[in-house]
């Protein structure tokens, strides 16, 4: 074993020399050498799926698949390539919810079997292989309640995925751990009145027949596996880069997102090349439970973020700074969340700082800092204050529960501590390297720090940073860097003496405030604010019915804590409306915890036949026993 892992340390470098002294491989050539490389990498054991990558790996899907609105129902056949590593006589799958009625081995019938179902994890399916096994064929079909799955009714119907984390398996049969990459070709038949998109190469116009074919040439984890199907528009926006969304939005997302190419062009000054190939966004109906998701060459989004003045776009350059920092280089487990998204939300605010200002990244370097103090203070008095830990322990939890703001905004203030420590220059190198060296590859927390003490931080440096409390320890260090934004320092201000009567409502600029003073301003009421103050805000500035989602929900979420009746109507029309996840959870949750529990249940009886899975599964929690 060992001499297997000392061969393959000795292949990173090589890889990592090659190509630095040669010139840049073609992005085929250069996904082909590492496809090599990572086949054979040992993967860490991962608690969340049945599979076993390191006895057999899948490294190539053809998937073939017909997706039936009627019935809800995605009727098709997975044909892996295998790679059987250990001589095991099995190979192993995830699934959840899937019925599989046939499976072949290099094209010849065997007789699977299906193990135990398990409440978080599904069910595995068992194959038998040989030593010299290559292929490996699935006949199957989904439930129609399967969780990635949402299927929208309407004038035209809509389809889409959302595998992230463990729910890939309930739409492909798969090793669903994000160590396991694999490359995948698909052919889909759809309505053919409806286009068809996946991560991977996608048309830009519809098909005759409703037939399309994609191709994924670079590997990619199972939880980046995505589909979408729906009566969608595609609009240009730069050389490489384009919006999908359906014909009465097109417009409208086309110029709100129209820095999108400046977007990529930044980040590739900043962290190396784009090696997708083209960045397009697709924006999928308001029931999507995230704001986005990072799928690879094709971000899916929540119709939420179009405000009409930019204002929300910095959840684009959160996804497209997905494109290093977990579709390149990937969690090893969901123990190690913190090094896809606390990356991101550092290179996100690094791009919006190159293309808006420093002014604009520094204000919502402050509003994570205020997300995260509350996210702190919350998860200390729960039953997992060690879940404001960096470094998660999620075994026999669902890694939802990790998914919180601390990977987000702890992970973004302990890098930032890094490149303050240190020097941007060299921070910027050093990340740089750190993407081009292991690209395709997976990392976990202690790898990760042993890099960094490597190639950036000496002892010394280690102890200023304390890196000890920062991954290992509950809570935020006080060595937490402090944010400067005088916009919102003025905004606290006026809120102070507005809320102790020494400001008028007449004298608030509110109309000269861009989102995020208007959503600090509101999100901070003291406890003294009352039902009759929000009605002369909105009696001066209609706060209930603005364009902002975000401020619209810092709106009604102290709409429900003071009881300003006048805007549940707007509440209700939201939460029926809108399934993210981010904005229907608090909600519901101020409602329970301000003993509004029959409002709560009268909407949420309306709301939930709207929702995904993932946001149905939190509120259904939050409402048990109420
Ligand atoms: N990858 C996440 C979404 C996700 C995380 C889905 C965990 C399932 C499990 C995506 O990149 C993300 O972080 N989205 C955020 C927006 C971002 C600007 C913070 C969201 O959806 O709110
Ligand atoms: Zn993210």
């Amino acid at each position: 074993m060992l001499k297997i892992s000392k061969l393959i340390t000795l292949c990173c470098i090589l890889f990592v020399v090659a190509c630095h002294e040669q010139p840049a491989p073609q992005n085929n050539e250069r996904s082909e050498r590492s496809k090599m490389l990572i086949a054979n990498m040992k993967l860490a054991r991962d608690p969340h799926t049945w599979s076993k990558p390191n006895d057999a790996r899948v490294t190539h899907l053809h998937w073939t698949a017909s997706v039936d609105f009627k019935s809800k129902v995605i009727t098709a056949t997975a044909k892996y390539d295998i790679q059987n590593i250990s001589g095991t006589d099995l190979i192993i799958f995830d699934t959840k919810g899937l019925q599989v009625s046939a499976t072949k081995v290099d094209g010849q019938p065997v007789q699977f079997n299906m193990g135990e179902d398990k409440p978080i994890i599904g069910q595995s399916l068992n194959i038998p292989i040989k030593a010299d096994s290559k292929s490996v064929e699935i006949d199957y079909k989904t439930s129609p309640d399967a969780e990635a799955l949402l299927w929208v009714e309407g004038e035209k119907p809509f389809l889409f995925t959302q595998s992230q984390a463990i729910l890939a398996r309930t739409w492909v049969p798969c090793q669903d751990s994000p160590g396991v990459r694999i490359t995948y070709h698909a052919d889909v038949t759809v309505p053919s009145d409806l286009m068809a998109l996946m991560s991977a190469e996608n048309p830009q116009q519809k098909s005759a027949d409703g037939k399309y074919h994609f191709e994924m040439d670079q590997p990619i984890p199972s939880y980046l596996m995505a589909l979408a199907v729906g009566d969608v528009v595609f609009r240009e926006i730069g050389p490489r880069t384009g919006v999908y969304a359906i014909p009465s939005l097109a417009d409208a997302a086309a110029s709100e997102f129209s820095d999108m190419q400046t977007m990529v062009d930044e980040a590739e000054k900043l962290y190396g090349p784009y090696v997708w190939g083209r960045y397009d966004l697709l924006i999928l109906p308001p029931a999507f439970p995230f704001g986005g998701m990072e799928n690879p060459k094709l971000t899916f989004a929540t119709p939420t973020i179009i405000a009409g003045d930019k204002s929300l776009v910095s959840l684009v350059a959160h996804e497209l700074a997905h494109s290093w920092s977990g579709n390149l280089v990937t969690n090893s487990t969901w123990d190690d969340f913190w090094l896809n998204e606390g990356f991101t939300v550092y290179f996100e605010q690094r791009i919006m700082e190159a293309v808006y200002g420093r002014e604009r990244s520094e204000m919502l370097a402050t509003l994570s800092r205020q997300d995260l103090d509350a996210t702190i203070a919350d998860i200390s008095s729960s039953e997992h204050p060690e879940d404001s830990k960096l470094k998660l322990a999620l075994e026999g939890r669902s890694p939802d529960d990790g998914m919180t703001d601390i990977a987000y905004n702890k992970g973004y203030f302990f890098l930032r501590l890094i490149e303050e420590t240190v020097g941007r220059e060299k921070f910027d190198k050093f990340l740089k390297e750190y993407f081009t060296s292991h690209q395709f590859q997976v990392m976990d927390t202690e790898t990760f720090l042993d890099y960094l003490r490597k190639n950036l931080v000496d002892a010394e440096t280690e102890k200023k940073i304390n890196i000890q409390a920062w991954v290992y320890e509950p809570g935020l260090p006080s060595n937490i860097p402090s944010v400067q934004s005088a916009q919102l320092e003025t905004v606290d201000k006026i809120r102070l003496n507005w809320e102790n009567k020494k400001v008028l409502i007449a004298n608030i600029p509110w109309n000269n405030w861009s989102y995020q003073e208007r959503y600090r301003f509101i999100s901070n009421f003291s406890e003294d604010v009352t039902a009759a103050d929000l009605s002369d805000m909105d009696r001066a500035f209609d706060i209930s019915h603005t364009g902002n989602n975000e401020v619209l929900f810092a709106w009604l979420q102290q709409s429900i804590l003071k009881k300003y009746e006048p805007a549940y109507p707007e509440l209700e029309k939201f939460l029926v409306h809108v399934g993210r996840r981010k904005f229907v959870a608090p909600l519901f949750e101020s409602m329970i915890s301000s003993g509004q529990i029959e409002l709560a249940k009268n909407i949420y009886t309306k709301a939930r036949p709207n929702y995904h899975a993932v946001t149905i599964g939190t509120v259904d929690e939050m409402l048990a026993g109420k």
